[in-house]
C-alpha cells in the first residue's frame, strides 16, 4: 500500500464526515482518502468510489474490503459521475472528493510510461481499454498539434522546437519506449534548473492521452448538482492548468461559496515525507 494520501487531515476537516453521510471519491486510487471517510461515515453512510484504471480499483476494493456494503466501487472515469450516483443512490451528497492525475503505482511501474526516469512502453493511459497512447501521439500527430499540446499542457516554452525534432525523428524510427522519447527531449531544450527536461513534454503527453483538462471541465458542474445544500466539494490538483480551472470555476459557480480563498498546501513535514506531495493545492467549496 502506498504511503499516506496527500493532505489527508486537511481533507477531511474540510469535508468533515458524519454517521449517515453520503460521499463520492472521484478518484479513488488506492482507497487511501477513501477509508479515512468511510471510517468515519459508519454507521449508515457510503461511499461511491470511481476510478478508471482497473488496476487501481481491485487495489481499492482489497484496502477497503472491510467497510462491505458501505462501499460501492465502480470503474469509469469520474465524467460519468451522474450517471453512477443516480445508479446507486447517491443524489444529494454530503461531498465530493477529486484527488487529480496519477498515483505513485503510476509512476513506479514503468510498463504503464508514465515515467522518463525508468525505460517503458510509451502508453500513459489510466484506463488501458482506450485505443489512444502516448505512442500513437508522437508518431502520428502533426507538428502544429504536438507543439499545441507542448505548449498548452507542458507550458513547454520550447514546444515548437520539441515537435520539429520529433518529426523528424519518427520519419526514420518511429517512437516506442519512453526512453528514446526522453532522451531526444534532453539533447533538444535547454534545461531548467534541476527539473529534468523532458518533464514539460511528459506532463502535456499524459494529459493529452487522458483528455485530463476536458474531463475536469465536464466534471466540475455535474459534482455542483449531485451536492446537498452545504455539501462540499475538495479538488487536490497538481498543476498550474488544473488549479486555474478550479480556482475559475469556484469563483464564477454562482451555486457555491468558495471555502479556501487560497489554495491549502501540505506542511513542510508532509512534503519532506512526500516528494509527490509538493505540488499539491486543495480547493474546496460549498454548495449554497
Ligand atoms: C492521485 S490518485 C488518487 C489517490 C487516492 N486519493 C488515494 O488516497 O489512494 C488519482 C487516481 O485518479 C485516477 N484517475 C485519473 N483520471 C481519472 C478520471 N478521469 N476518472 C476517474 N479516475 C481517474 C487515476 O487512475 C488514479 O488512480
Amino acid at each position: 500500500m502506498e504511503h499516506k494520501p496527500v493532505l489527508l487531515t486537511e481533507v477531511s476537516n474540510y469535508l468533515r464526515p458524519e454517521p449517515n453521510h453520503f460521499f463520492i471519491d472521484g478518484t479513488v486510487g488506492l482507497g487511501g482518502h477513501a477509508a479515512t471517510l468511510l471510517s468515519q461515515v459508519l454507521p449508515g453512510g457510503r461511499l461511491l468510489g470511481i476510478d478508471r484504471d482497473a488496476a487501481n480499483l481491485e487495489r481499492a476494493k482489497k484496502h477497503l474490503s472491510e467497510f462491505e456494503d458501505a462501499v460501492v466501487l465502480v470503474c469509469d472515469s469520474y465524467a460519468n459521475i451522474r450517471v453512477h450516483a443516480q445508479a446507486y443512490g447517491f443524489n444529494q451528497v454530503h461531498g465530493i472528493l477529486l484527488d487529480l492525475g496519477f498515483s505513485s503505482v503510476h509512476v513506479d511501474d514503468p510498463e504503464r510510461g508514465f515515467s522518463f526516469k525508468s525505460d517503458g512502453p510509451l502508453d500513459m493511459r489510466y484506463d488501458r481499454t482506450q485505443s489512444l497512447t502516448a505512442e500513437e501521439i508522437i508518431n502520428s500527430w502533426s507538428e502544429d498539434d504536438l507543439a499545441r499540446i507542448f505548449r498548452q499542457y507542458g507550458e513547454e516554452r520550447q514546444a515548437r522546437l520539441v515537435a520539429q525534432a520529433i518529426i523528424k525523428t519518427r520519419a526514420q524510427t518511429p517512437f516506442r519506449r519512453t526512453h528514446e522519447l526522453a532522451e531526444l527531449v534532453a539533447h533538444t531544450v535547454h534545461q531548467h534548473g534541476k527539473i529534468h527536461p523532458a518533464t514539460q513534454v511528459f506532463q502535456a503527453l499524459r494529459i493529452a492521452v487522458n483528455d485530463e483538462l476536458g474531463e475536469l471541465q465536464r466534471t466540475l458542474p455535474e459534482c455542483v448538482n449531485l451536492l446537498a445544500s452545504g455539501g462540499r466539494l475538495a479538488i487536490i490538483s497538481f498543476h498550474s492548468l488544473e488549479d486555474r480551472m478550479i480556482k475559475q470555476f469556484f469563483k464564477t459557480c454562482s451555486d457555491l461559496k468558495v471555502l479556501t480563498k487560497r489554495p491549502v498546501v501540505p506542511t513542510r513535514q508532509e512534503q519532506l515525507e512526500n516528494s509527490r506531495s509538493r505540488s499539491a493545492k486543495l480547493r474546496v467549496a460549498e454548495k449554497i
